[in-house]
């Protein structure tokens, strides 16, 4: 019996090769995203505008954007911390882009040197210039239950970011356990806080797997509601401002435990194993 729809939103190319020590062309991104683009995803986060000097391994995205090969029905997306990364997103013509802000100051200071409120201000002409040219924006909230600065987070200042991402106008808000601190019972805490302030149907779980209970953290925000999960195709990832955030939960176990629930997400498993298989190989090249 099918359960319904569950989405899976691609992010291995940007929050997996964001993260990488070694030095990914911009040939190995491309084909790393036509493999993906062929496996069935609607939305796929490929780029991220932000400074090279801080993120080099982002460096090329307008490259990568302008290489791949456009799939009809699938939006490409990137990240845009300022307008000037808003600009180039959409020089390069992205289909939608992402504002992220922290739920704990520490994380936000050294993630985008900024505080959480700074951050929001940068947020706001991005979110005003997308709404005339109808592009839409996706918000992150990164360390939703823990940060490493700051430690432990409480689920009503995750609420209250998301609540303000949100009332700015991103359509959907990500939460992000940014180091894979969370268990079931916090995430679902959490979830119930933010859930009163945005509709279950805009959130996203974004579940890193430093702790190895992702797919748990999946189950439970499926029970409260949660029908969109970002993944990473071979587990990519981690974010260079946290230390100690593993790679995110792999999109190719996502999506065989969602099917193994019964639920529908359109993804060709096969396709996705061989996207995985590219991933790793780029991970140890
Ligand atoms: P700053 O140094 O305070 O910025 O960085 P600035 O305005 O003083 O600019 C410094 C230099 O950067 C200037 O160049 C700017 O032109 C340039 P210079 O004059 O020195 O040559 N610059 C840019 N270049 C390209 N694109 C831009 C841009 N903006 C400024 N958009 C800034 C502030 C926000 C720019 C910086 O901190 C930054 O880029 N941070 C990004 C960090 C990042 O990407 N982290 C990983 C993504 S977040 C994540 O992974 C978490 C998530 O996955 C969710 C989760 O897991 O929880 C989303
Ligand atoms: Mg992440």
């Amino acid at each position: 019996m099918s359960l319904g729809p569950v989405e899976i939103f691609e992010v291995g190319p940007r929050d997996g090769l964001q993260n990488e020590p070694s030095e990914i062309s911009v040939a190995q991104k491309v084909a790393l995203v036509d493999c993906l683009s062929r496996a069935g995803f609607s939305r796929i986060e490929m780029a991220s505008f932000v400074s090279p000097k801080w993120v080099p391994q982002m460096a090329g995205s307008g490259d990568v954007l302008a290489q791949i090969t456009r799939a009809p029905g699938v939006r490409y997306a990137a990240l845009t911390p300022n307008m000037q990364g808003f600009q180039a997103a959409l020089a390069a013509k992205a289909d939608e882009v992402a504002v992220f802000a922290s739920a704990s100051e520490g994380f936000s200071k050294a993630n985008v040197n900024a505080s959480i409120d700074e951050s929001l201000e940068r947020f706001a002409p991005i979110l005003e210039e997308a709404r005339h040219i109808d592009l839409p924006v996706r918000g992150y909230v990164s360390c939703v239950i823990e940060c490493p600065y700051d430690g432990a987070v409480a689920p009503d200042q995750v609420a209250r970011i998301a609540d303000k991402l949100f009332a700015m106008g991103c359509y959907e808000i990500s939460l992000g356990d940014t180091i894979g601190a969370g268990t079931p019972d916090s995430i679902a805490r959490m979830l119930l806080a933010v859930r009163n302030a945005v509709p279950v149907g805009r959130l996203a779980g974004h579940y890193h797997d430093t702790g190895g209970r992702a797919i748990a953290n999946i189950d439970a925000s499926l029970s409260l509601g949660v029908r969109v999960f970002d993944a990473a195709v071979g587990g990519l990832g981690g974010c260079p401002y946290a230390p100690g955030a593993s790679g995110n939960v792999a999109t190719e176990t996502v999506a065989r435990h969602l099917a193994d629930l019964g639920y529908e997400t359109g993804l060709d498993l096969d396709q996705i194993n061989q996207a995985a298989q590219l991933a790793r190989s780029l991970r140890s090249a």
